[in-house]
């Protein structure tokens, strides 16, 4: 079974509340419930964690080494300035895709540049909580295709 962990960003906790016009009204419990039958659809064990803390989001990045064949990460507002996240994800070497609910470049010009993508195989951005849904598909396809 493929194993892909999740990894929700700062402020990410407040989803359902927060800017429900760009971010959608469903809260993380709900999205991570989406997340978790989706994976059990294509046959994907997922762990989700959120954190409002970059050292805690690379100490997950880190104990992933060993578990996952991939990770999902939306590193919300980390996305834009990272340096340390962005390395954390090149040390892993684990492939990773990026995520966003809204679509970044669609928004403010500080939003639409990602540090941490140059470190991912690839970015879904602008689908809601189906971004994460893709990702699943997605990360599915690059871990099956490295085992092979
Ligand atoms: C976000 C986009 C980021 O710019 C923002 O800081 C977030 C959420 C998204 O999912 O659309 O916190 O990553």
């Amino acid at each position: 079974m493929v194993r892909v962990l999740v990894i929700h960003g700062p402020n990410l906790n407040l989803l359902g509340v927060r800017e429900p016009s760009i971010y959608g009204d469903q809260d993380l419990e709900q999205i991570n419930g989406l997340i978790e039958k989706e994976a059990r659809e294509l046959g994907i064990e997922v762990k989700t964690i959120q954190s409002n803390h970059e050292g805690q989001i690379v100490e997950a990045i880190h104990e992933a080494i060993g578990w996952a064949q991939a990770i999902i990460i939306n590193p919300a507002g980390y996305t834009h300035t990272s340096v340390v996240i962005f390395d954390a994800l090149e040390a892993t070497r684990l492939p990773a895709i990026e995520v966003h609910l809204s679509n970044i470049h669609a928004r403010e010009e500080f939003r639409t540049k990602s540090v941490t993508a140059r470190a991912c195989v690839g970015q879904i951005s602008g689908f809601g909580a189906r971004s994460y849904l893709l990702a699943l598909r997605a990360a599915k396809a690059i871990a099956e295709r490295s085992s092979q």
